[in-house]
């Protein structure tokens, strides 16, 4: 498959997707989307994949869902087209882990995309925000939703707003990174986090992923029942034999389905 917005590359276990217009930031445009969708559907099918890494480059992860192309949209474009819901969402899809390694720009769609990631890694320039109302519009790709669950209603009201940009510190105080990592080893730190992920029983990781994201969908007493049943599930499968087994004869596990 060959594509003409994002860079895909396999490493060993992991799937890495690279967001690719330099020259415009990696604007999130229709076509990079559909790519995207196409490549992290790819890495979900694959057996050998165990975990995605999204990235932008140093500059920007992405400056947002593409203006250009916006500026002449009306409503019946945008509700005809189901602009952004169309092809944003398969994200959501993806059942392996899907992490969002962000150096620069993370704004408007990028921070929307990053968001939509399990969880985000930022190098020490990232910066994150969601400026649409200075363009005339709300953000519409979760950033009024996934925000405020990640970092507080204040300080996504201040954000959404205000439209200033957070930095990679403000972001992680927040909580909505997990951790940030000098700039220049930003791809390292992402890979090792991806390959300790592909070390990981494959279908626990997944469980994993699909139980914490439930969190943000239900209630906590229909969320404890999910991460009961996904949890006793855990008890049929042969990585968890072998997980125990390993740690009471005091060696590493090898688990059939890393
Ligand atoms: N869409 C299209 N093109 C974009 C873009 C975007 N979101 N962001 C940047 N670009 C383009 C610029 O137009 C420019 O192109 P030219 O060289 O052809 O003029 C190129 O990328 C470089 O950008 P700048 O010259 O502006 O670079 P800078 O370093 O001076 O500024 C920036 C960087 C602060 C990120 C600035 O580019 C910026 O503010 N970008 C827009 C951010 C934004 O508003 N994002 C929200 C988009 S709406 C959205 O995402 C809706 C949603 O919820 C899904």
């Amino acid at each position: 498959m060959s594509y003409q917005n994002i860079l895909v590359e396999t490493h060993d276990k992991v799937g890495l997707i690279r967001l690719n217009r330099p020259k415009a930031l990696n604007a999130l445009s229709d076509d990079l989307m559909s790519e995207l969708g196409t490549a992290l559907l790819a890495f979900d099918a694959q057996d050998e994949i165990g975990c995605i890494i999204v990235t932008g480059s140093e500059k920007a992860f992405a400056a947002g869902a593409d203006i250009s192309v916006m500026a002449g949209f009306d409503y019946m474009d945008v509700f005809n087209g189901e602009f952004i819901t169309r092809n944003w969402e398969t994200l959501r899809r993806i059942r392996k882990p899907v992490l969002a390694a962000v150096a620069g720009y993370a704004l408007g769609g990028g921070c929307e995309l990053a968001m939509m990631c399990d969880f985000i890694i930022a190098a020490d320039n990232a910066k994150f925000g969601q400026p649409e109302i200075k363009l005339g519009i709300i953000p519409g790709a979760g950033g009024t939703q996934r925000l405020p669950r990640a970092v507080s209603k204040s300080k996504a009201m201040d954000l959404a707003l205000t439209a200033r940009m957070m930095d990679a510190q403000e972001a992680e105080r927040a909580g909505l990174v997990s951790r940030i990592v000098p700039a220049d080893k930003l791809m390292e730190e992402a890979m090792a986090a991806a390959v300790t992920i592909t070390e990981m029983p494959r279908q626990v990781a997944m469980m994993v992923k699909d139980s914490v994201n439930r969190a943000y969908e239900t209630t906590l007493s229909e969320g404890m029942k999910y991460e009961r049943a996904l949890f006793y599930s855990c008890f049929a499968t042969e990585d968890q034999k072998e997980g125990m087994k390993a740690f009471l004869e005091k060696r590493p596990a090898v688990f059939k389905n890393a």
